[in-house]
């Protein structure tokens, strides 16, 4: 495949692209060992000429000159957006300028996003959502709003005509090989995984929301924004990302909740403590509580037990005034799933000060969890009575999880009104 030139999808359909193959870092998360391309498509109809995403900006000239092959400038009619981040929009500034009869399309949420980045509140576009069409003729672009995959603004456009699905990240991976096509590219299956669970799993639920939209269509290609694009067995991805985003354990589709008490101990007094939380958690009827010595485990799949979870605690032991490594790398290990909204405690033993406790409650709290009940801190060996709150602070949890407990909703307008004379 000569990729110096824009290569057919379809009949006045082209790959207008770039190649990055030297790549090996993506947004700082991210490892690329053979590089990425940006992907964007040009699609020409009986009445308008459409260009679907740019490039990153320093292969810009290459996009142009891909594009140059297929279409003038003063034939664009439409230019879509299907997400706003910078490997995409890098030549968006240089193609308005080149092109600015074209109208832009968008996301309702890209519009803000759309503002930062031109630098300008007086741009000329149109917010899309899903059931929207542009007509480019005898071809019609139709939007999907598939927001959070992976960012609010974005959406895949439909090409109803050719059945084309051009997905923007969905779908996506960092794998760079000239042949383009999945049918003819090497095995990218590890580079299709390894990008959903990093950069789509965090946000599962929307990725169930956006397969639903795309189930339906008659799919006979997909082209996404980066990798390869999908014309061989199209539907086996759709039906991956199906899988990977269903819930993975038994628990989650259970009418319990899920306290899991993970702890690190030194000398056996903060594994007491993780016994007693977990023994009062399960006195409380709808809560099934386990126990894990991080120990004994590794972090990939205690990432996969907390994504399952309903509540977390963490037992620490203070050690020169921190918290220990193996709580903080399980800690550092949740980007890749979402927490926010689950309950959260910590609980500890301590020899001189004790702040390790305090501090994994603040980390809690800075994932977005909610620690409904405050920590339990004991100098070095627990009594009975210490232990006693232990079991409280499992009970305390398990009723929040539960609802028997549930958050204060403060009315700050009723807060602040005039108080009103008693009546008798
Ligand atoms: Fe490929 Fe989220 O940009």
């Amino acid at each position: 495949m000569d990729t110096d030139q824009a290569v057919p999808l379809g009949p006045g359909v082209h790959w207008v692209g770039a190649l990055d193959p030297g790549l090996r870092e993506f947004d700082v998360i991210l490892k690329t060992a053979n590089g990425t391309t940006y992907n964007a498509y040009c699609v020409r109809g009986s009445a308008g000429v459409a260009v679907i995403d740019t490039v990153k900006a320093e292969y810009a000239d290459t996009f142009f000159a891909h594009l140059e092959q297929v279409a003038r400038y003063d034939e664009l009619t439409a230019i879509v957006l299907n997400h706003l981040e910078p490997d995409h929009t890098g030549a968006l500034p240089e193609l308005m300028r080149r092109a600015p009869q074209a109208r832009l399309y968008i996301s309702v949420k890209a519009q803000m996003m759309l503002k930062a980045l031109l630098k300008s509140e007086a741009l000329a576009y149109t917010p899309v959502g899903t059931g929207d069409t542009v007509s480019l003729g005898d071809r019609t672009l139709r939007f999907l709003n598939t927001p959070y995959l992976h960012w609010p603004d974005t959406q895949c456009t439909w090409l109803e005509e050719e059945g084309m699905l051009f997905s923007g990240d969905v779908f996506g991976c960092h794998f760079c090989d000239a042949r383009l096509f999945n049918d003819r590219v090497g095995d990218f299956r590890f580079s299709f995984e390894y990008y959903y669970a990093h950069i789509m799993r965090p946000f599962r639920e929307y990725v169930r929301d956006a397969l639903d939209l795309i189930e339906p269509l008659e799919l006979k290609l997909i082209a996404p924004a980066h990798g390869p694009i999908l014309r061989d067995a199209p539907r086996a991805y759709v039906q991956r990302y199906r899988q990977l985003a269903a819930p993975q354990l038994h628990n989650e589709a259970d009418r319990d909740k899920t306290l899991i008490v993970f702890y690190i101990s030194s000398y056996g007094n903060t594994a007491r403590m993780a016994q007693a939380v977990r023994d009062g958690a399960e006195e409380i009827d709808g809560v099934r509580a386990s126990l894990y010595d991080l120990q004994g485990g590794e972090v990939t799949p205690f990432v996969d037990l907390i994504e399952e979870a309903d509540g977390l605690a963490f037992g620490t032991p203070t050690i020169n005034g921190d918290a220990v490594k193996p709580i903080w790398d399980l800690l550092s290990s949740l980007a890749v799933v979402k927490v926010s909204e689950k309950l959260g405690a910590a609980f500890g033993s301590y020899g001189w000060s004790g702040e390790g406790v305090n501090m994994v409650e603040d980390r809690l709290r800075g994932l977005k969890l909610r620690v409904p009940v405050k920590g339990v801190r004991v100098k070095l060996i627990p009594t009975e009575d210490e232990l006693e709150k232990c079991r409280e602070l499992g009970r305390e949890l398990a009723r929040h999880l539960t609802g028997r407990i549930t958050r204060r909703v403060i009315d700050m307008a009723e807060l602040l009104k005039e108080p009103s004379h008693a009546q008798g």
